[in-house]
């Protein structure tokens, strides 16, 4: 099957890497055409998946936007449209991996006549989104999607409840490749001399910088814990919440937390750092569509700790490969730090047995499998045989 894949960001947020390994099985007859240069594309280029930047306009619409900033951008992306079109004239199927890519892939489907496949990767309700963007992403997956992947059933069920086609859904998780989390003992050790964290308790969270990913819970958290411990910040602002940033840094230097907080920005040894920590604390104060900060801290063996919302519950089984905490809430937090710092014995048992179950569950060779028979048993009539045996 032929898919011409498309995503409005170029930076790699986990919606970008997440497509890279759905589009790697396909890649000798697939494309990925994006909305934004950045090094998402460069990523793809390093998994030898054909793409290519499809404009250099930057499109307006933010997740807050109204109807009419909506209607306004549309003339903007006439010539975007114009090209994904003809691209798709030399694929089976249009896969929209992001609400822009959703709005284009929709109007591109229309007029090429191919099927699109919308996979979401977000919680469609208030707290995310507009009202506007919710009913604009809902219509058009309902009039133009044959299939709408959602990445979790937490997703699936927000859809739904903004007035998605529930026949249209399917649920698949995200895919993890277990080995690359396997990492070596002594690049961590090396690690953990370079960041001054040897002999530390040290509690990491992995995300973009974000209001909504809560790293001002852990700072609060961290002031009620004790001085053995330490926090990594790993991520960037990848969609411009530098004030967040700023507000952050104060919050540090108030608490008097500047020995005990190290943000280390955007890394690409995520696997290194998380075996580097103690505990893996997520703290999305919205409900999180997936996380797949969560299922990598299992993957590494680091225990971790989870909101109790969205995509998280489906993940964490309290007690048996995780911790959930009540969100926005540092109290609750700082207990369960305290009690990882007390109980390491106990701990790490349950670290070890949410690796297990992690390496199964998530297994990326049995999701991409999953897929690839979703899109055979929509689009089988518009394969060749001999493609199908290759899906
Ligand atoms: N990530 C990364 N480098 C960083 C911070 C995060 O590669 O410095 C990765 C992280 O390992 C995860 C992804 O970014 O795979 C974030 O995905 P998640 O689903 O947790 O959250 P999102 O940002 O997509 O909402
Ligand atoms: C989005 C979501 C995140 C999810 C990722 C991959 O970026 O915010 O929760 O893990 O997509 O599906």
């Amino acid at each position: 099957m032929k898919i011409l894949f498309l995503d409005q960001s170029g930076k790699p947020g986990g919606a970008e890497l997440c497509l890279i390994d759905i589009a790697k099985p396909y890649r000798d007859r697939a494309f990925v055409g994006l909305f934004a240069d950045g090094p998402f594309k460069t990523l793809l280029q390093q998994n030898h998946i054909p793409v290519e930047v499809l404009t250099n306009q930057a499109i307006s619409v933010q997740k807050s936007s109204s109807l009419l900033q909506g209607l306004a951008s549309l003339k903007q992306l006439i010539p975007l449209i114009i090209k994904v079109v003809q691209i798709a004239q030399d694929y089976d199927v249009i896969y929209a991996n992001t609400q822009k890519a959703l709005v284009i892939g929709a109007i591109a489907s229309f007029f090429a006549r191919r099927p699109l496949v919308y996979h979401l990767h977000d919680i469609l309700s208030k707290e995310h989104f507009s009202q506007t963007n919710r009913s604009i992403a809902v219509n058009l997956a309902n009039h133009f999607a044959s299939l709408v992947i959602a990445n979790s059933q937490a997703s699936q069920t927000a859809f739904v409840q903004a007035g998605g086609r529930a026949d249209l859904t399917a649920v698949v998780y995200n895919g993890f490749d277990s080995k690359i989390y396997q990492t070596c003992e002594s690049d961590v050790k090396q690690l953990q001399s370079e960041l001054g964290l040897a002999g530390k308790f040290v509690v990491g969270h992995f995300s973009r910088i974000a209001p909504w990913k809560g790293q001002h819970i852990l700072i609060d958290a961290l002031a009620k814990c004790s001085e053995k411990v330490t926090a990594i910040l790993v991520g960037d602002a990848l969609f411009g919440e530098q004030n967040y940033v700023q507000q952050l840094h104060k919050q540090v230097a108030d608490f008097g937390l500047e020995n005990r907080v190290k943000f280390l920005g955007f890394r690409a040894d995520i696997p290194q750092l998380m075996t580097a920590c103690n505990l893996v604390a997520h703290t999305s104060t919205f409900a999180e569509p997936f996380g797949r900060v969560i299922v990598e801290a299992m993957l590494c063996g680091t225990p971790v700790v989870a909101t109790k919302a969205g995509g998280a519950i489906e993940l964490v089984e309290p007690g048996i490969n995780g911790f959930l905490v009540k969100p926005g809430e540092p109290e609750e937090l700082a207990q369960v730090i305290n009690t990882c710092l007390q109980e390491t014995d106990k701990i790490s048992t349950m670290a070890n047995n949410a690796k297990n179950i992690a390496g199964q569950r998530f297994d990326v060779t049995i999701i991409n499998q999953q897929i690839a028979q979703l899109l055979s048993s929509k689009f089988h009539h518009q394969i060749s045989p001999s493609l199908l045996t290759n899906l």
